[in-house]
């Protein structure tokens, strides 16, 4: 469970509310279409236009943090200046997070609302990957980190570090962009620091458990990091089981540092923990992320490059 899922109190907006945002547009709540630690996510279209565009509009009460976080987030990197300056100088046909549109705060039932509006889709890549034959699973999957690595070298130049990398925050576009999936939910998003990175209990152990990365254990937010999350993320995303899954924090430390010191002193050709199906390109990049300074700046191109040799592998093993 993630650290912030506190005790705050979270009411519904009912269908038909009207949000006005900063810019003085207007927003009309629909139904609920997720629940996370202090307000709901709701489907949301625009008020008094005939359009059927839907827009995902995420609420929380005024008192408590994340979706402050995200909002600034939000608003100061993801202007479409930038995102188009971004894509065509790393020549993306998609940088794979959504899309911002407004945000502003409301009243209701004495309560304060902050909202932002954001870009809608169907579904998670939790029901995603449930869909996903097991013959096309791996293909899929790296894929998939492929394109969280092209989201993470965009938070990470603007700054910051995602800190929460995990299925229910990826989304999957819809048609025709069913192949792009989207990286979300900027509720931990810290700056990071590149001289004196070291640790502090009182950042230690934020997050979700089993995909916290070493240095999160220890409360230091690094670049690798986030990457090291991304790669116990995708095993998991091909159906295997992480050693430490359902343990005590303690226990799944202990046995993070275990499958650390694996994946190091594994040989090139090597597999560990009967982690058949995952191809060598895969340890090799875990290696590299392991492997790196806390405050080094990762090799993007260079881990999406080393990830598609999932395909040599195959082919030479038929
Ligand atoms: N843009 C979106 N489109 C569709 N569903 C969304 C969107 N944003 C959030 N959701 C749904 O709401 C859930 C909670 O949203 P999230 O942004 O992760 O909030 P929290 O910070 O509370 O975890 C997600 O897991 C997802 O199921
Ligand atoms: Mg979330």
């Amino acid at each position: 469970m993630s650290k912030r899922a506190k005790t705050t109190p979270k009411e519904e907006l009912p269908q038909g509310t009207v949000l006005q945002d900063t810019n003085g547009n207007e927003w009309e709540i629909q139904n609920i279409i997720g629940s996370g630690g202090f307000g709901y996510v709701y489907r949301g279209t625009k008020h008094g236009v005939r359009s059927r565009q839907e827009y995902a509009i995420k609420t929380e009460n005024m008192e408590s943090g994340p979706l402050f976080v995200e909002r600034m987030f939000y608003l100061k990197n993801m202007k479409a200046e930038s995102i188009n300056g971004w894509k065509l100088d790393k020549k993306l046909i998609e940088l794979p997070l959504p899309s911002f549109y407004g945000f502003g705060s409301i009243d209701y039932n004495f309560n304060k609302y902050r909202f932002i509006v954001i870009e809608k889709f169907d579904k998670d890549l939790e029901a995603f990957l449930k869909s996903v034959s097991d013959n096309l699973l791996l293909g899929a999957v790296i894929n998939i980190i492929r394109q969280m690595i092209d989201a993470l070298e965009y938070i990470h130049e603007c700054g910051y570090v995602h800190w929460d990398i995990k299925s229910q925050n990826i989304f999957v576009g819809k048609k025709p962009k069913e192949n792009h999936v989207y990286l979300g939910d900027f509720g931990m998003v810290t700056k990071y620091k590149t001289e004196n990175v070291v640790p502090n209990k009182k950042l230690a152990n934020n997050g979700t458990l089993e995909y916290i990365a070493l240095d999160g254990h220890v409360g230091m937010h690094t670049r690798r990091a986030d990457l090291e999350s991304l790669m116990y993320n995708g095993l998991e995303w091909l159906k295997l089981k992480l050693p430490w899954k359902g343990e005590t924090l303690s226990k799944t430390i202990t046995s993070k540092v275990e499958m650390k010191d694996e994946v190091l002193k594994a040989g090139p050709k090597e597999k560990i923990y009967n982690y058949d199906k995952v191809p060598h390109c895969y340890f090799r990049s875990m290696k590299i992320i392991y492997s790196m300074e806390p405050a080094e700046k990762p090799d993007y191109a260079f881990l999406k490059k080393l990830l598609k040799e999932y395909k040599k592998e195959k082919k030479s093993s038929k």
